[in-house]
Order: structure tokens, then C-alpha cells, then sequence
């Protein structure tokens, strides 16, 4: 049975049994189980249905938690920690080699990070360990950003979802890939690119993700989740150009419906939708960090209304903006194979 509650006390000793606690953070919720502890991390991988191949996140408490998972923590993750944690930042780095292999699914290297949200900090706090723990929707599906989403996803497959306020980001971490000499972007979050360069005093590159990216076993093998399906809700979703970029409402695959046919379908953007297109539901964001943050609500929303398709408007690719473009064009790519 799966119990919600407010307690962190309770919480952390269900952690402390070796259970599983879905717990709030600012970018999405996640799935927790004592880092240290394999068997319990392991019925993650089977609450999720998350494949063995796919590492998960360590949440610390603070820095001083570092030297229990890494081996060593490169100048460039410690700058990025610095300058960005607690937040929205994950950096991955040489693995303790105590730490459970289950975890790191295998890989030389740990992903960590250190998040800012109250209620994720005071459990962390009062666990007192490293806690793994990837999003917590089952595998594929959009991360749940509040503990209603959560209770849809993991209900009757985890001990407890400890409640917070929903996240305030809506979108996973930036994971910034620093065992090597020069860091690498493995997934765009709300630290940007641009700040992530300006802290290291370095360019920092990206690697390429969605269709057509190139699969080479480098790129595979530092961010082994880019090979999944991911982000994806049960309509179809389809990336429009922002009006003004484009004169009319073309788009990759097809056009807007006008009319009728748009009854059935949802529309996410910074802009309203043309006018004469009439959604069954549409949202207008005040900005890119609303959009990020609505975002996946939305893809539930829809789902919950059988929306067929949701027509999301495509945003600049700077600051927040290169999150929500890779969201989207996983989640496109993702429900447009099926
Ligand atoms: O915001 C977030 O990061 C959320 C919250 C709960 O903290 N967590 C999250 O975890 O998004 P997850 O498991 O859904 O995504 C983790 C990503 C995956 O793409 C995974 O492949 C990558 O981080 N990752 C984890 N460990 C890695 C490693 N050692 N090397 C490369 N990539 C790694
Ligand atoms: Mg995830």
C-alpha cells in the first residue's frame, strides 16, 4: 500500500527499513531508496519498470556528503556545485567504488546532485545518507510535478509519497558530464548552457539528442538514458513554429486542424493560439519558465481529457528554452514512432 504523508520523520525511516519514498524536488518528483542500499535501489528499477541500463541520481544533503559516492570530485564539478547547488544542477563524476554498482547501472561514474526544494532537503537532512533516486513516473512516461501526478504513477508500487508543494522548475536537471577533461552537457535543465560556460571559464558543448542524433558509443555510453523512450504522454504531441517565425501554422509533421477537427486536441504555447482554431483546452504561458513549469501537467491534463494531440509552440533555445525544445522533441519523436 502506498501512504501519502507530510511527515519527513516518517519517511526517512521508511528509507531507513530499505522502502521506497517518492519525495518533491524543485525540477520534478523523484523515487528514492538509500543509495547504499542495493536491494532496496533495485525494486526502483521494478517500480519504474526503469531498464537495468539506466543510472540513477544520488541526492545529498550538501557537499559534505560528496566523499561517500564520488572518488574524486574534477575542478569543474566543484565549480558547477559552487556556483549552482542547491539546485537544478547534476553532476556526473568518477564513483565511489562502495557505492552499490546498481545504482550507477554499472558505469565507472555517479550522477550527483543536490536539490533545493524544503521538503526534499529536510528529508535528505534527516536520512542523513545519500539517497538514489531517479523521476518518479514509471519509465517513458513525463516526470510527475506534484504528488497527485505521482500517486497516478506509483500508487500500490512504492511504500510512501511524502507530500510537498509541486516543483517549481517542472523540468529534469541540467546533468553536466564532468569525468573528463572538458565537460559535456548530457541533458538540458534550467542552468543553462551559457552559465554553465561562464562558471567554467570554458565552451562547453552539448550532445546532440532525438532523431536523426548521431548514436555514437562515446556519446552512448556517457548518457546511457538518451537511448530510451522518454517524456512521452499517452496523446500525440507535435511541435508547432512560433507565429512570426513562420507566416502560416505549418509545421514538422502536418498542419494546425482548423475548425472541428481541433476539438479534440490541446495547444501549450507563449502565444495564444491563431485565432478560428478552436482547442478543446489551451494554455497560454506568461513565459518560458511558466511553460517549463506547467508543461508536464498539461501532457496529464490532456491525457486525462483523451486529447488526441497537443500542439505545443516551439520557444527560443536559450535560457529554459533549450529544455523545453529537447522535452518536446523527445516526447514528438517518442509518441509519432508508435
Ligand atoms: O531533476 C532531476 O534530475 C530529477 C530529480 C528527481 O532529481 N531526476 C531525474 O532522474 O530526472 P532520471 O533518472 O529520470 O534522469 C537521470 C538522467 C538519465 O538520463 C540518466 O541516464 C543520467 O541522468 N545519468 C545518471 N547517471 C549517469 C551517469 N553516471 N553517467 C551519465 N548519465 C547519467
Ligand atoms: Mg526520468
Amino acid at each position: 500500500m502506498t501512504t501519502v504523508s507530510d511527515s519527513v520523520h516518517e519517511a526517512a525511516e521508511v528509507l531507513r527499513r530499505g522502502g521506497l519514498v517518492a519525495f518533491p524536488t524543485e525540477t520534478v518528483y523523484g523515487l528514492g531508496a538509500d543509495a547504499f542500499d542495493a536491494a532496496a535501489v533495485e525494486r526502483i528499477f521494478a517500480a519504474k519498470g526503469r531498464p537495468s541500463d539506466n543510472p540513477t541520481i544520488v541526492h545529498l544533503a550538501s557537499a559534505d556528503q560528496l566523499a561517500r559516492v564520488a572518488a574524486r570530485v574534477p575542478a569543474t564539478a566543484a565549480a558547477l556545485l559552487e556556483a549552482f547547488a542547491p539546485g537544478p544542477i547534476t553532476v556526473v563524476v568518477p564513483k565511489h567504488p562502495d557505492l552499490p554498482s546498481v545504482v550507477t547501472a554499472g558505469l565507472e561514474t555517479v550522477a550527483v546532485r543536490i536539490p533545493a526544494h524544503p521538503v526534499s532537503n529536510a528529508l535528505l537532512a534527516s536520512f542523513g545518507r545519500p539517497v538514489a533516486a531517479p523521476s518518479a513516473n514509471r519509465s517513458g512516461r513525463p516526470s510527475p510535478t506534484d504528488w497527485q501526478a505521482t500517486f497516478v504513477e506509483l500508487d500500490g508500487r512504492v511504500d510512501m509519497i511524502l507530500r510537498g508543494a509541486p516543483s517549481m522548475v517542472g523540468l529534469e536537471s541540467t546533468v553536466v558530464y564532468c569525468a573528463e577533461d572538458e565537460p559535456v552537457i548530457l541533458r538540458p535543465g534550467a542552468v543553462p548552457a551559457a552559465a554553465i560556460a561562464e562558471v567554467l571559464g570554458l565552451p562547453v558543448s552539448a550532445i546532440e539528442h532525438g532523431p536523426g542524433a548521431a548514436a555514437a558509443d562515446s556519446v552512448a555510453a556517457h548518457s546511457p538514458g538518451t537511448r530510451h523512450r522518454h517524456y512521452a504522454p499517452a496523446a500525440r504531441v507535435q511541435i508547432v513554429q512560433r507565429r512570426g517565425e513562420q507566416e502560416d501554422t505549418q509545421m514538422s509533421s502536418g498542419t494546425i486542424p482548423t475548425g472541428q477537427r481541433a476539438l479534440d486536441c490541446g495547444y501549450i504555447g507563449l502565444e495564444a493560439p491563431s485565432p478560428g482554431i478552436r482547442f478543446r483546452l489551451s494554455m497560454q504561458c506568461p513565459s518560458p519558465e511558466a511553460y517549463a513549469r506547467e508543461l508536464y501537467g498539461f501532457f496529464r491534463t490532456c491525457e486525462d481529457a483523451h486529447i488526441s494531440t497537443i500542439y505545443c509552440e516551439s520557444v527560443a533555445e536559450d535560457g529554459i528554452g533549450a529544455a523545453i525544445m529537447d522535452r518536446l522533441r523527445r516526447a514528438a519523436a517518442a509518441t509519432s514512432a508508435e
